[in-house]
């Protein structure tokens, strides 16, 4: 496996591949779990090669503590990275790397990112969006795979590649669950032993009870602060997103009703 910590490197290996050779494309921002395991794996089976990007993306955060606390699990990382099928990592060092026009350029999308999380979170998905157009384009990827439980992230990033004529395929992957229920995330880290018991009621809650204002009032029962609860009519189906807090940290998830 690979390491490249630079633009021009990784444009350099990409470009010495054979052009029958396929790329699939696995972008994180490191502290990997089993859900990303899981996009790795899939990728590996689908591509002669599969790059992984680690970069905690400090334009998607809004907030500078928030940043600051993104668990960085960098050893073990490189060994999930290893095991599940990655031939490169593509790591850069400084933000400077990836943003040598400090942030000038973005790509902006007008009407789903301002709603759900992007209405807390103002300015998330231009820096989602525009790392990901980068990454995109340094890696020239056939297939690019994202979790279902970043599912309004993935609907965004699906609706850039339609829009810019994207040649990669923007690949969905199901959200990989704990036991207990609980979506993997790379926040879950940061639960302390008693939020790590509370949870897992989260996707509970929103995927058995039907009524938004009932499972609302269960939720903040249960101890969550939560920050929006909305169904969604999307292709016939109707989806329901929550985000809400335990303490200090923030879980999101999703599913199709
Ligand atoms: O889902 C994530 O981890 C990030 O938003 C991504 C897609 C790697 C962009 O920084």
């Amino acid at each position: 496996m690979k390491i490249i910590d630079t633009a021009g490197a990784l444009q350099e290996w990409r470009k010495s591949l054979s052009k029958e050779k396929t790329v699939g494309l696995v972008p994180t921002m490191g502290a990997l779990h089993l859900g990303h395991a899981s996009l790795l794996e899939t990728s590996a089976r689908e591509n002669d090669f599969t790059i992984a990007t680690i970069f905690v993306n400090p334009t998607q955060f809004n907030q500078t503590s928030d940043f600051e606390k993104y668990p960085k699990t960098w050893e073990a990382d490189l060994a999930m990275c290893e095991k599940y099928g990655a031939d490169v990592i593509f790591a850069p060092k400084t933000a400077e790397e990836l943003y040598p026009d400090h942030f000038h350029y973005r790509v902006s999308e007008h009407q789903f990112s301002n709603e759900l999380c992007g209405e807390f979170r103002p300015g998330h998905f231009e820096g989602v969006l525009t790392v990901v157009l980068k990454l995109l384009n340094l890696a020239k990827a056939d297939c690019a795979y994202f979790g279902e439980k970043d599912h309004q992230q993935l609907t965004l990033l699906s609706g850039m590649a339609k829009a810019f004529f994207l040649e990669t395929k923007i690949v969905p992957c199901p959200t990989v669950r704990e036991s207990s229920g609980l979506a993997m995330s790379s926040r879950n880290l940061r639960l302390n032993p008693a939020e790590k018991e509370i949870a897992p009621r989260l996707f509970h809650v929103i995927s058995t009870i039907q009524d938004l204002i009932q499972a609302k009032e269960e939720l903040v029962r249960l101890g969550f602060r939560v920050e929006y609860l909305v169904d969604r009519i999307e292709n016939n189906h109707r989806r329901r997103y929550v985000a809400a807090w335990l303490g200090d940290v923030r879980l999101i998830d999703n599913v199709e009703l």
